[in-house]
């Protein structure tokens, strides 16, 4: 029988499956389902670095401290940090009953005060933090070097908190990914997920009115992380944890292949079930058997561009046959 344990973040994973961040992930009863299905680890929820800070500013903001900044400095510094406790509660629980790694998740887009709040999620057990950071780059003043400046100042400072390893998950709006994949590594970032996928508009024609894309993913959107776990894996030294579009175990074997360490899971364990990691890792585990694939290591990465005898055919970007004829 193949031996499916990995290594993802410096944490020994018994598969490469992890339940990615979502709804389902926001409490304990879902989390234990997916360890009971089998996934070698979990993203709890993101909490939202609002969420951090909004209790305490509505409180300081209800209350009048003109005469008593004393009370001022106590909530300040005291705070009611309810949605915080409130999440390391889930941590906690997590931890408590769940034996497969648990990583907490921060939805970021500053790198403010919150971030001093970084070695609570390691006190309180989990075993990783993932940095959910994204800044949609439409303000038509803000350079691309400003926002990616924001992303990295938010990692140093939280790095500077804690020493448990932290990943950041990130979408595709960079104009220079590969340099700001490899300056996030060289700031602390331990690991790498590609990529996000976030809300995106639609326009119902009959009502004349937004309405939003599809939440679920589709398989067709494998590609693009697919495109760039085969580009940086190996390349830069860090974990790559693989999402979005991954639907089925070959879609997993894709990014293994391609050289992540780990993949995660959302769209298709909200529409079919958790059970569908199951299903995942057999298929995952037949594959490695008819392939005579021991373990992880002996293919994982095989088709990363590094590891390629044909590293040009990865930065191929323009279908030239159907242009001027040329393959
Ligand atoms: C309903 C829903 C809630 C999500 N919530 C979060 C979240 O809190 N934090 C996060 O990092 N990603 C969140 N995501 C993104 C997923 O973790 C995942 O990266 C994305 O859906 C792409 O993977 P998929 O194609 O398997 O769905 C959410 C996705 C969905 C559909």
């Amino acid at each position: 029988m193949a031996d499916l344990s990995t290594s993802y973040l410096g944490l020994n994973l018994k598969n490469p499956i992890i339940a990615a961040s979502s709804s389902l992930t926001g409490n304990l009863d879902n989390v234990k389902k997916c360890e009971d299905a089998g996934a070698g680890a979990v993203v709890l929820k993101s909490l939202f670095e609002e969420q951090i800070t909004s209790d305490k500013n509505r409180m300081i903001g209800d209350m009048n401290f003109d005469a008593h900044t004393d009370a001022y400095d106590f909530f300040n510094a005291v705070g009611t940090d309810y949605y915080l406790d409130e999440y390391l509660g889930l941590v906690e629980d997590a931890k408590k009953s769940l034996s497969v790694p648990v990583i907490a998740s921060v939805n970021c887009i500053s790198p403010g005060q919150w971030t001093d709040y970084a070695e609570r999620f390691e006190n309180i057990g989990a075993d990783a933090l993932e940095l959910n950071m994204f800044i949609l780059p439409s303000n038509i003043s803000t350079s691309g070097d400003t926002i990616e400046d924001t992303y990295l100042k938010i990692l140093k400072n939280v790095k500077k908190n804690t020493n448990i390893p932290v990943s950041i998950k990130i979408g595709y709006h960079f104009s220079g990914m590969g340099n700001f994949i490899n300056r996030a590594v060289k700031n602390g970032a331990n690991g790498v997920v590609l990529f996000n996928r976030f809300y995106k508009i639609d326009i119902d024609i009959d009502k004349i009115e937004l309405k939003s894309s599809p939440i679920i993913s589709e398989p067709s959107e494998i590609h693009l992380a697919l495109q760039w776990i085969a580009l940086m894996a190996g390349e830069v030294p860090a974990d790559f944890s693989a999402a979005t579009g991954v639907h089925d175990a070959e879609g997993v074997i894709k990014h293994l292949l391609a050289g992540a360490s780990s993949v995660q899971l959302c769209s298709t364990l909200l529409k079919n079930g958790v059970g569908r990691i199951t299903d995942i890792l057999r298929g995952l585990e037949e594959w490695m058997d008819k392939k005579e694939y021991g373990k992880i290591s002996d293919f994982n990465g095989i088709l990363s561009q590094e590891n390629s005898s044909h590293p040009e055919a990865y930065e191929r970007s323009q279908f030239i046959k159907s242009v001027v004829g040329l393959s």
